[in-house]
């Protein structure tokens, strides 16, 4: 069941996707060649709490996967989306996803940016470029009156076209009471199927684009998702609230 939120609940979830949406951009001055994974998620997660929010991956169960480990996925080159903060440093050329999540009064926030880290290749910045537009293409069709599978049909064609992968395996959501709530919201499909979009509803729209082919496996962590080819990965994400006309943007930078 897709819900529809009242105007305190959208309060509520803007305030926790500004939270996420401020740990995005601090994380953004740390990123550079020698810190690690580790360290951004112990800023983050410092951050999060000094704002009375809780870290939402934390302790997040799925499937047979252990709880989840920390408080944001980092996910770097090949890593798609889900990868675990370590002792790994960062190096200049890398590209790296940090998704991050949020609890604050009930409600929830969720977004992913893909940065680079110093100088990075044509090839990647063109990556990084290309899924960051998808994702505003998906929520150019995230109005009340179209269909779920019109943002993942957009989706689909515009990275497709321009010669690049969909992942499949994973998809956006609602966001709400629950981090992941009815809707899925795939990144490929067929214009004018799924539900309707209405006004009130909150739904996290999250590309994830591979430079080569689409496929992925999860790595013995039982979390970290990565390209089968070893070729590099982004990921973007956005909550959103869906109005009778423009969208709202709940984690704009
Ligand atoms: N933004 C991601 C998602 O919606 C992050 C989930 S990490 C998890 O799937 F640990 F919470 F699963
Ligand atoms: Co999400």
């Amino acid at each position: 069941m897709i819900l529809i939120k009242t105007k305190k609940e959208i309060d509520y979830i803007r305030e926790s996707c500004k939270i996420v949406a401020e740990t995005l951009n601090l994380l953004k001055s740390f990123i550079k060649s020698g810190i690690t994974t580790k360290e951004l998620d112990f800023i983050a997660e410092e951050y999060i709490l000094s704002r009375n929010g809780k870290p939402a991956f934390r302790g997040y169960k799925q499937g047979n996967s252990p709880a989840y480990p920390a408080t944001l996925c980092v996910s770097v080159n090949d890593e798609v989306v889900h990868g675990i903060p370590s002792k790994r440093e960062l190096v200049e050329g890398d590209i790296v996803s940090i998704d991050v999540g949020v609890k604050k009064d009930g409600y929830f926030g969720d977004g992913a940016w893909t940065f680079p880290v110093g100088k990075i290749s044509e090839e990647n910045a063109r990556l990084l470029e290309m899924t960051e537009r998808s994702l505003y293409v998906g929520i150019s069709q995230a109005i009340a009156g179209n269909k779920i599978h019109d943002i993942s049909y957009a989706i689909q064609t515009f990275i497709e076209s321009n010669g690049y992968s969909i992942v499949r395996e994973l998809h956006g959501h609602g966001v709400g009471k629950k981090l992941h709530e009815d809707p899925a919201v795939p990144n490929f499909g067929t214009k004018g199927t799924g539900a309707k979009l209405k006004n009130g509803m909150t739904i996290a729209i999250e590309p994830m684009v591979n430079l080569g082919k689409k496929e992925v496996f999860t790595a013995f962590d039982g979390w970290s998702v990565v390209a089968k080819d070893g070729k590099p990965s982004a990921h973007f994400e956005h909550t959103i609230l869906i109005n009778d006309d423009k969208p709202e943007i709940l984690t704009s930078k």
